[in-house]
């Protein structure tokens, strides 16, 4: 059985702040967890005062490994989150993980990482990491959001990127369009951009990986799938990949080689 070796962890919250109507930045203290943390990795959480039992799973959206801290950015989106925006500083919550197999790292060429919608948030651990702990040039970053009301992700990530662009729904910053439509124009930019890493709606990945697949760019995919266990164990998560090989995400992944889920 292909089951990731457990490591559960009160941690306590140290700020739970707003970023926009719907989308609110969780900080929790928990360094064993944050000492573990790769990223592209994700971690189960169960709120200690919530009336839901189930652990849910979000991406390691940020780590800082000296004080501990991990950074979760979260959607309010159902009765789980609703209840996790209500509580303050100190509440305990018991995080699972890291959990999964994030992204991998190569020392050769520009990486284009890509976001889009709450999809963007393991992009900021993604980013530091490349930024800080990889020789090469430093990544050209690209977010697709509805408006210009999400720009907030730039606080997080700018000070790792060569360049950020966005990209809106309704042309309210940026460009108007997708995120797919500002490629074209960024690789010709940026020439020595040899990885795209991406994070978002599978409609979004898969014209991504395409994309890449044809200009003979790598690209790695982050997958989002309903998750019970987490931990390999209940087979609720599972897809075939093009090679006809049956995947987990929770455990197999959830980053992929984009010729394997969508080539
Ligand atoms: Fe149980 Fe993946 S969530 S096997």
């Amino acid at each position: 059985m292909n089951a990731t070796k457990k490591l559960v962890e009160i941690g306590n919250i140290v700020s739970n702040t707003e970023l926009s109507a719907d989308v609110s930045a969780l900080v929790l203290e928990c360094p064993q967890v944050v000492a573990e943390a790769k990223p592209g990795q994700f971690v189960m959480i169960k709120n200690e005062m919530g009336s839901t039992y189930l652990r849910r799973p979000f991406g390691v959206a940020d780590v800082d490994k000296e004080n501990g801290l991990l950074l979760l950015v979260y959607r309010k989106a159902g009765k789980g989150t609703q209840e996790l925006a209500l509580l303050e500083e100190g509440s305990p919550i018991s995080v699972e993980g890291p959990l999964g197999k994030g992204f991998s790292f190569k020392e050769a060429g520009r990486t284009l990482l890509i976001g889009g919608g709450v999809g963007i948030a393991p992009i900021i651990y993604t980013a530091r990491h490349l930024s800080e702990e990889i020789t090469g040039p430093k990544p050209v970053i690209l977010f697709g959001v509805r408006n210009h009301k999400e720009l907030f992700w730039s606080d997080f990530v700018e000070d790792f990127a060569e360049k950020l662009i966005y990209t809106t729904d309704d042309g309210s910053y940026g460009r108007k369009g997708f995120a797919i439509d500002a490629i074209p124009d960024i690789l010709a930019k940026y020439p020595d951009i040899r990885h795209i890493k991406v994070c978002g709606p599978t409609i979004m990945m898969k014209g991504i990986a395409e994309l890449a697949i044809k200009q003979g760019i790598e690209c790695e995919v982050s997958l989002e799938k309903r998750m019970a266990c987490g931990i390999g164990v209940c087979l609720g998560c599972t897809f075939a990949g093009k090679s006809g090989k049956r995947w987990k995400v929770c455990a197999d992944g959830p980053v992929f080689d984009g010729v394997e889920v969508f080539g």
